[in-house]
């Protein structure tokens, strides 16, 4: 089976310039790696330059624990062999982070290496990554003097995979963790990803669904727990640590103590006893991520309990094998009346859990959406980010594109999740950003960094769209260093994933780096959020919305549209922001274009920053939207034949059901409106 695709970033194709290949050889053909355990991080870097070495250059590489020749690859934990000694590799020592390496080319007692000495053997492993990113790119090798380590201590991705083989809000197939209840522990998909996630760093999964079911709850059994720990074996030997969502009413759906009272003394016996059942299976478990009392799943509210009580409840069961819980904020009311101005969905997660801060256990972790609401294509930053100075935190971004194009629209979201990382929170003084507080440097947290819901199924490209692989990809690069740029990182993901042409890299990295604003051009208009079809969030539905049986959340009549968020007459949910910030949106005056409707509702003839009323912005948009794709797409048509068929006609494909899509967007969205408002495209479009 001829599988385009499969191998994403880690395609390893052929090296063709010949003195380079032959640099890459002297260097690579001998690996010295000392003596190292079977299934360990290191025993997977092997693996890799193993896999990886006879695509790019034709060669076998040698692994030895002495070398004999005079040059030849040296890897291992620092200080591990005399090759690896701190002395020789210098910059070590100002590596704080046990998962920092460095590469460095040494000359020693005649002979010549190139070291990778990690500070851990999980870090070895990215340093081998390194190497091969560098020579999958065509980079010369011959001077080497660098030293990496990570910005985020935690690097996780959250599946939202159900034992049925669903995935909720996946759109590149099935699972490739589960299928009707079973769990394929032993497929080598599994080694792959791994592969995948080890190579841009990510170090902790989640492979069940937030939303646990019935099925699911087992997965902590001891039915079903052998086949668990068989996940984390193979993870494990690529430095991820793997979770588990839990259902938070176990205690009931398996029937053993018939409440889930975060406070009852049964319920933590309970917990406690089942912590040291998993840990029993798997030693290096990395804890619970929860999701309690949001959209309808069980929670302490029920017992009237509040948050803290129920997830200190599991802190402390998971305190004694160093676990940690991951507890959600996606906590708001869905069944809210939205004609029922005195509540606001954006508000929820500040209001709920603001007031608890300090109360949480130092095992527990909050993990906040990016926005208030739920992944929009554009949103502000949460104003829970960064507010509870006492409780560790990460940002929870959204890869896989439930509300942009589910992966049939190209929107690479590297720029979006950039611009939260770069918001200024001012919690402590300028300088606060998001960026500073997931890494614990602005409030000293314990734990810290960055999660992110994945965009994996078992389509043979792993992402549906295989433009969609960039947005993993990124995901990874960025949660190691933020300060890449998102053009460099899609950049360097196009150089490995089509590396046979200098044009396609190129044409990729321009339309990917416009892409989200093409997508946000065509669909939900100036912060306004959701107009897609109930459930599926796909498409356009301008008055649908799951949740509201009343009243619609973009508040449009026939003289304007938006949502009163201000404190002078609206929702007051400026005010969860720091007064500067909350100045800055409470003010038509200063409230960004781009998030206008989201903070006020103003008359279609509300002139924006950019010189165009809010009506005649949505017409032209939702035309240029639809031109820009046209425009893409001619674009890729020039380059038939710089890609291999299969990959050029699937992307063909795909955008051309883009077009399709972004025209009912573009028509259904200008025609709402016009009949709303009454008011006539200036430049006379025919609008339906
Ligand atoms: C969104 C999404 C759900 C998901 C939820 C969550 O509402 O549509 O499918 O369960 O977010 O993050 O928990």
């Amino acid at each position: 089976m001829k599988l385009s695709g499969y191998e994403a970033w880690l395609r390893y194709d052929k090296v063709k310039d010949d003195q380079l290949a032959a640099q890459y050889q002297a260097w690579t053909a001998t690996i010295a790696a000392g003596s190292y355990k079977q299934a360990s991080p290191i025993a997977s870097a092997i693996n890799e330059l193993q896999l990886a070495l006879p695509k790019l250059i034709g060669i076998t590489p040698q692994v030895v624990i002495e070398p004999s020749v005079k040059q030849f690859l040296a890897i291992g934990v620092v200080g591990s062999s005399a090759y690896l000694d701190e002395s020789l590799i210098g910059p070590m020592a100002a590596l704080s982070h046990n998962e920092g390496y460095v590469l460095k080319t040494i000359t020693k007692d005649e002979q010549s290496y190139l070291a990778i000495a990690g500070a851990s053997e999980q870090a070895v492993l990215y340093g081998v990554f390194h190497l091969l990113r560098l020579m999958a790119q065509g980079e010369s090798i011959d001077a080497i003097s660098l030293s990496e380590q990570p910005k985020y201590n935690l690097r996780m991705i959250n599946h939202w995979d159900n034992m049925d083989g669903s995935i909720e809000r996946g759109y590149a197939g099935r699972s490739i963790f589960f299928n009707k209840n079973e769990l394929l522990a032993d497929s080598p998909r599994i080694v792959d990803y791994a592969r995948l996630m080890a190579s841009i760093g990510i170090n902790g999964m989640t492979i069940n669904n937030v939303n646990v079911h019935r099925p699911e709850t087992f997965l902590i059994t001891e039915k079903l727990l052998p086949q668990v720990a068989k996940f984390a074996a193979v993870f494990r030997s690529y430095g991820i640590k793997l979770f588990l969502c839990v259902n938070y009413a176990a205690t009931i759906e398996l029937g053993e103590v018939e409440t889930a009272d975060p406070l009852d003394a049964r319920v933590k016996e309970w917990w406690k006893q089942k912590a040291k059942e998993v840990y029993a299976a798997i030693p290096d478990f990395g804890g619970f991520v929860v999701k309690a009392d949001s959209e309808n799943r069980p929670g302490p509210f029920t017992y009237g309990r509040d948050h803290a009580d129920g997830a200190n409840m599991l802190g402390e069961a998971l305190k004694p094998f160093g676990g940690l819980v991951f507890w959600r904020c996606f906590v708001y009311n869905c069944h809210q009346d939205w004609r029922d101005r005195s509540t606001d969905r954006a508000r929820a997660a500040y209001d709920h859990f603001k007031p608890l801060d300090g109360r949480f256990l130092d095992n527990v972790i909050l993990q906040i959406k990016n926005g208030p609401m739920d992944f929009q294509v554009r949103e502000p930053v949460s104003p829970l980010f960064g507010a509870m100075p006492n409780t560790n935190a990460v940002m929870e971004f959204q890869i896989t594109q439930e509300y942009t194009g589910q992966q049939r629209h190209v929107c690479y979201l590297i720029p979006q999740w950039k611009e939260v990382l770069e918001f200024d929170t001012k919690v402590k003084g300028e300088g606060s950003t998001v960026k500073e507080i997931a890494a614990g440097n602005i409030h000293p947290y314990t734990h810290s960094g960055i999660t992110a819901v994945t965009n994996i199924g078992d389509d043979a490209n792993w992402t549906g769209h295989h433009l969609a692989q960039s947005n993993l990809y990124g995901y990874g690069r960025l949660l190691w260093n933020p300060d890449l740029s998102s053009e460099d990182i899609a950049a360097e993901w196009a150089r490995l994933t089509f590396s046979e042409s200098a044009v396609v890299q190129q044409m990729l990295v321009d339309f990917l780096m416009e892409s989200w604003s093409i997508y946000e051009s065509y669909t939900s208009p100036l912060g306004v959020g959701w107009m897609v079809t109930p459930h599926y969030h796909y498409g356009p539905d301008i008055d649908g919305y799951e949740y509201s049986k009343w009243g619609t959340y973009h508040f449009a009549d026939h003289k304007g549209i938006g949502v009163n968020r201000t404190v002078a007459s609206g929702t007051g949910y400026t005010s969860q922001y720091q007064p500067d910030i909350a100045a800055v949106y409470e003010n038509l005056e200063t409230c960004p274009d781009e998030l206008l409707l989201f903070f006020h509702h103003v008359p279609y003839t509300h002139v924006l920053h950019s010189g165009k009323t809010v009506i005649q912005h949505i017409y032209d948009t939702h035309f240029q939207g639809v031109e820009r794709v046209e425009y893409w797409i001619s674009r890729w048509q020039q380059l038939e034949g710089e890609v291999d068929a299969e990959r050029y006609n699937h992307i063909l494909g795909r955008l051309q059901h883009q077009l399709e899509n972004s025209k009912d967007w573009r028509d259904i969205i200008n025609t709402y409106f016009y009949r709303k408002s009454g008011i006539a495209d200036e430049q006379g479009r025919t609008i339906y």
